[in-house]
């Protein structure tokens, strides 16, 4: 029977680069898609960037472009990277997208309809410079328990310890240096305590298509953890705040004019909005996918750190909107490269375009990644010695070289004719191997699967050192034998391709052109090819060198400062202005100035006061940079530059200011003064 199944990867955030960490997820998925379409089943899978939330907005604003330019560009900068790495998503959409606004409304609706949401007024802190509410990873300060420096609102990354924002030690706004105040504001909640009874149920479930449960059995130890609550009434679900006030980059929420949803809403709804968006291209049925008791499956792959709203937030979400919930949720552990967190000093926070760049196959990274993964939510190790071995014995060593091995006889003896071999015991045993090695790929065992290839593959070899058909070319009178030698060997070598075609697609192709088939699929682990022509070999794959690895742990080390996250790169700097001819600029009148007094403005936290000597004149110049200067009479008696001939302007309340004082805005939202060489004085022009 085929089979009806949708397949996701989590949504990248639109404001970051895709590095080994994401490759490991998007492979294992790739993987168990392109496996499952080889076995002729209907899959589709779907993916798209997570385009909104504060840090994209953030991000943008630093870069001087909009968001909605920012995402297009990061958007083309993924697909580049995901398909250098030959991951064959039906569709790779965007969260900024009009299905998913359209998605997201209705699901909101329909909770809405049903009870599950309610409005309540909370406090949060507020930058009130940038004016915006903070979310917890933007204010810093002080920790409460060790009182390391600049830790984050939600947690000490020195000494561990969890807390709230508003308990940190002089907390400032990571956003713009101010201190945050409490504000209140009406956030709307997802009621999730009442569907503990669903979740109960649907975390301890089974899919229906295969009787598995729709968790790993480590993740549904964590699910207990987070439903139950213990003895002393810790734990338990709370409910969601699933709004974020303006400004925001986001969908705003019906009916609430300045209120959006909060980017964990829109996120999981991306998946049915990429798929909604595939449906409409290619003429699938939607519904059918996405109704109360659709028959048809539905695999999320994800990494452990985003189980909770996978697990807990996701299906209710669906559930409580009239729609079918996950058939499975299939969570992986984070990748560790030499036993070690990724490291950007140590070059192996490895970027997916420096890998490229470098030149560096895919199809080994793919293969080794595989060799590594299991069903279970384990870390997994890139060991970089290993890489180079591994890939080198197993591909090149044991795989490719049993084609290289008998197409030079079939190319010149043979004329390219293979023999029908389907009597061949050697195949015999390869072709038994077939469901066996199906169900790993099904059940995600891909290390299990791949171990099992290779000892196929050591069969082969055996019977190559067995059969030796450079010694059959020599020897007279067994010309049939190396015939049939040579073809039981190419049909080997097509059917641990087709094997490995879900791991290695660009070589499974390459190996169908060579054997003159369209396609090599599943049915091509236990058929044999038949009689017939073959086509020229052209060698499949080179070896890794151990240089092309040091250097690209060159590249990742030497791109801590450039590259290794381009996008937070091109934020660093504001774009260049439009030219300015001489004369523009010597329209500016710009002098040394000797500050007299700098004082704080009460009733502002933004201005400082400066009373400022031009030496042929006093005046007063109102500056906006009072967060960077907490000590403003630290100032008093240094040289600055200001602009002299502005127009006076009118500061609110406070006053006129007759000047403008120059300082650069430095990437950590700090504005610094600009400063002169001694001897300088008051009145000097600048230019
Ligand atoms: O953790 C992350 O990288 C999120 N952008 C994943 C979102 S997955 C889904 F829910 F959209
Ligand atoms: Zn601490």
């Amino acid at each position: 029977m085929t089979r009806k199944i949708l397949v996701t990867s989590a949504l990248p955030y639109a404001n970051g680069s895709i590095h080994l960490g994401h490759m490991v997820e998007h492979i294992q998925t790739d993987i168990w898609v392109r496996f499952q379409k080889l076995r002729g089943h209907e899959c589709y899978y779907c993916c798209a960037d997570d385009t909104h939330g504060t840090p994209v907005m953030l991000a943008a604003q630093k870069q001087g472009v909009k968001p909605e330019d920012m995402i297009a560009r990061v958007r083309e900068e993924h697909l580049a990277d995901f398909s250098g790495f030959l991951i064959g998503y039906d569709n790779y959409y965007s969260t900024h997208s009009p299905e998913n606004q359209t998605h997201s409304e209705r699901i909101y609706r329909a909770l809405k309809a049903n009870g599950k949401i309610e409005s309540r007024v909370i406090e949060q802190l507020y930058d009130p410079e940038k004016n915006m509410f903070l979310p917890d990873r933007f204010v810093k300060g002080e920790c409460p328990k060790c009182h390391a420096a600049d830790q984050y609102g939600d947690n000490c990354e020195v000494c561990g310890t969890t807390y709230s924002p508003t308990e940190l030690i002089k907390p400032y706004s990571a956003v713009s240096g101010a201190v945050p105040v409490l504000k209140e504001s009406e956030h709307f909640f997802f009621k999730l305590g009442e569907c503990a009874d669903f979740l109960k149920e649907w975390t301890a479930g089974t899919n229906p298509h295969d009787g598995k449960p729709h968790l790993q059995p480590e993740a549904l130890n964590k699910m207990k953890e987070w439903l139950h609550p213990d003895e002393n009434g810790e734990g338990g679900l709370s409910d969601w705040d699933i709004s974020r006030d303006a400004p925001y980059f986001g969908f705003e929420i019906p009916d609430a004019p300045g209120k959006y949803f909060y980017v964990w809403l829109d996120a999981p709804v991306g998946y049915m909005a990429s798929f909604q968006n595939l449906c409409d291209r290619i003429g699938i049925d939607f519904n059918e996918f996405f109704q109360a008791g659709s028959d048809t499956e539905m695999y999320h792959f994800i990494g452990k750190d985003i189980l909770y709203f996978h697990a807990l937030f996701w299906p209710a979400m669906l559930h409580f909107s009239g729609h079918r919930a996950p058939s499975g949720v299939f969570a992986h552990g984070f990748l560790t490269v030499d036993g070690q967190k990724m490291s950007k000093s140590r070059g192996t926070f490895i970027t997916a375009k420096s890998y490229l760049d470098q030149k560096l196959n895919p199809e080994w990274m793919r293969y080794y990644i595989a060799a590594k993964l299991n069903s279970k939510i384990e870390d997994i190790d890139l060991n970089l010695n290993d890489f180079i071995s591994r890939v080198n014995s197993d591909l090149v060593g044991k795989y490719v070289n049993i084609a290289a091995r008998a197409a030079g006889f079939i190319a010149k003896r043979f004329e390219g004719r293979l023999q029908d071999v389907s009597g061949s015991a050697l195949l015999s045993k390869l072709a038994a191997e077939s469901e066996h090695i199906a169900e790993s790929y099904e059940n995600r065992e891909y290390a299990r699967a791949l171990r099992d290839i290779m000892a196929l593959a050591d069969l082969v070899n055996e019977y190559v050192d067995a059969n030796k058909p450079w010694e059959l070319a020599k020897q007279e009178g067994q010309e049939v034998r190396l015939h049939e030698v040579c073809g039981e060997l190419i049909n080997a070598f097509a059917m641990l391709t087709a094997y490995l075609a879900p791991v290695l697609p660009k070589v499974a192709e390459n190996a169908a052109a060579f054997l003159n088939i369209p396609a090599l699929t599943w049915a091509n682990t236990r058929e044999t090819l038949g009689a017939h022509t073959i086509n020229k070999y052209e060698h499949l794959m080179q070896r890794v060198e151990q240089k092309q690895v040091d250097n690209l742990i060159e590249a990742n080390k030497q791109s801590i400062q450039a590259a290794a996250e381009p996008a937070a790169e091109a934020s660093r700097y504001a774009p260049v202005a439009g030219q300015a001819s001489f004369d523009d600029f010597m329209k500016i009148d710009m002098r040394v100035a000797k500050v007299l007094n700098c004082e704080a403005v009460e009733g502002s936290t933004k201005l400082l006061k400066f009373d400022l000597d031009f030496g042929f004149e006093k005046r007063i110049i109102f500056s906006g940079i009072a967060a960077s200067y907490p000590n403003p009479a630290e100032l008093n008696g240094r040289m600055v530059i200001a602009v002299a001939n502005f127009a006076p302007r009118k500061m609110a309340k406070f006053g006129v200011s007759e000047g403008m004082i120059l300082s650069a805005a430095a990437q950590d939202g700090k504005l610094r003064l600009l400063d002169v060489h001694e001897g300088a004085q008051p009145g000097d022009k600048v230019g």
